[in-house]
């Protein structure tokens, strides 16, 4: 790092694409009950872990809060669109997650967090109805307004930073095409109403646009095409995806680098949920689900290494079901059955009922990511933050490389680069007393 960062003095504006849904009023209003001392930010990094600096013997280990040069939850604006002309109170109380008890002293702000009108098309999410919608010819005077929402929120709030992050629902699944290629085959499709493009695009190319990194909390494609990495790459700006890593897949990317650390085989993945909440309902579509379950499927195959053990992993059998069941709300159900076998092959089953709270999981994700993704911005970090890979389900990554699934890889390439960006040693585990013997 040339020069160490340091601590922000302005403000940094998050703007919440989808601010009135679950993840997005869980996250808001968590950050609003925290920095006035009514809650504890708990699965949060930023806030609650610490970072071993130094050798073990130093005994040196800061909050990352205070190591890294990060925004103080004070000094977060914020802002944000979604499809309906309800404040973030009214969709915090929509979404049921968090209790009466916990949105009342926080009632007023919420109250007066009210979002800009929308960028939407029910044919990229057909369970949903937007009342609250911004009209235009084309996708590009979609993309100008958008570019004017940020500049008139930034100048009307006196902020210095900005990031956007999409809590949005999962629109269908859209492969990249033609269209994705390069900056301009991308802003001739805007002019042309190209159907490729989906109202997360024009948020991501209008945020990038306006120098603010972008974040994505979804499934969609977004900012995982090669125009949208040309682009970051000339503006020098992070972006960083794919799908928070909240219940199910979080638990598999610890039990699956379980089994292939010792090396035992897998015969079957079984996953199932019930979730009764609006992105339940989204995901009911076959064309949104589609886009889920391609993200959460190849989760197992890249940490297993197929092709590397033929003996333990070549056909095994993986499905993933997502069910919508109204009366669960945000408190899903995941269940997990996973059929292994050992020595000899000996069959043998591991069970799993994890009883989660969907944004309760997410919402710390959220807000480490803004304060993660706008540091990298800061220090001049650009394209895709691969060591923020630990926060999501499907890591985006560079062509040549594979995707890093394993979350207690991803735990340790995280806090490595930390150590990294403020200019200390990395840990590698090597133990010490070997040195002497050579
Ligand atoms: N909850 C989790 O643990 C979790 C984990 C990983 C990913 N996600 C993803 O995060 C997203 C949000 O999940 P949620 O549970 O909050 O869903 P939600 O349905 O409660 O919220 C989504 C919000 O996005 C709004 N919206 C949809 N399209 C929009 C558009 N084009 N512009 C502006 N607003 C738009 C909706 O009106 C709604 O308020 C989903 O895509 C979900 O798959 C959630």
């Amino acid at each position: 790092m040339e020069r160490k960062p340091v601590k922000p003095t302005g403000k940094l504006g998050v703007l919440v694409v989808g601010m009135n849904g679950a993840v997005a009023t869980t996250f808001i209003a968590g950050v609003m009950a925290v920095r006035k001392g009514y809650g504890v930010p708990v699965g949060s990094l930023t806030q609650m872990a610490t970072i071993r600096i130094g050798k073990r013997e130093e005994n040196n280990f800061p909050k990352i809060k205070d190591f890294l040069p990060l925004y103080d939850l004070s000094n977060i604006v914020f802002g944000g669109w979604d499809i309906r002309d309800e404040s973030a109170y009214e969709g915090a109380k929509i979404a049921e997650v968090l209790l009466d008890k916990d949105l009342d002293p926080i009632k007023d702000e919420l109250t007066a967090l009210r979002p800009m009108k929308a960028v939407f098309d029910q044919n990229y999410v057909k369970r949903l109805e937007g009342t609250y919608v911004k009209k235009a010819a084309t996708k590009a005077e979609l993309v100008e307004q958008v570019r004017e929402d940020i500049r008139s929120f930034k100048a009307k709030n006196g902020l210095t930073d900005l990031v956007t992050i999409w809590c949005g629902s999962t629109e269908v699944f859209i492969k990249p095409a033609e269209v994705h290629e390069t900056i301009a085959s991308f802003e001739k499709g805007l002019a042309e109403n190209h159907e490729d493009i989906s109202p997360s695009m024009i948020y991501a190319w209008a945020s990038l646009l306006e120098n603010t990194p972008y974040i994505n909390g979804a499934p969609n494609l977004t900012v995982d095409m090669k125009c949208v990495h040309q682009l970051a790459e000339e503006k020098r700006l992070p972006i960083a995806g794919k799908d928070f890593k909240t219940g199910q897949t979080m638990v598999k990317t610890i039990i699956a680098p379980m089994l292939k650390m010792r090396m035992l085989g897998l015969e079957g993945w079984f996953s199932t949920n019930i979730l009764g909440n609006r992105d339940g309902e989204v995901l009911d579509d076959p064309m949104s689900f589609k886009t889920k379950e391609e993200s959460k499927l190849s989760v197992i195959e890249s940490i297993l290494q197929p092709k590397l053990y033929p003996e333990l992993y070549k056909d095994y059998y993986h499905k993933v079901r997502i069910n919508y069941y109204p009366p669960r709300k945000d408190n899903k159900e995941g269940w997990d059955n996973i059929d292994i076998f050992g020595w000899l092959n000996y069959p043998m089953q591991i069970k799993i009922d994890f009883l989660c709270r969907d944004s309760i999981l997410a919402a710390p994700i959220a807000l480490d990511l803004v304060l993660l993704m706008n540091l990298a911005h800061r220090i001049g970090f650009s394209g895709t933050q691969e060591w923020l890979s630990f926060y999501f389900k499907s890591p985006m990554h560079s062509e040549n490389v594979v995707p890093e699934h394993d979350l207690f890889i991803q735990h340790i390439k995280l806090k490595n680069t930390m150590r990294e960006i403020m200019d200390e040693e990395p840990v590698n585990h090597i133990d010490e007393k070997i040195k002497m013997f050579k």
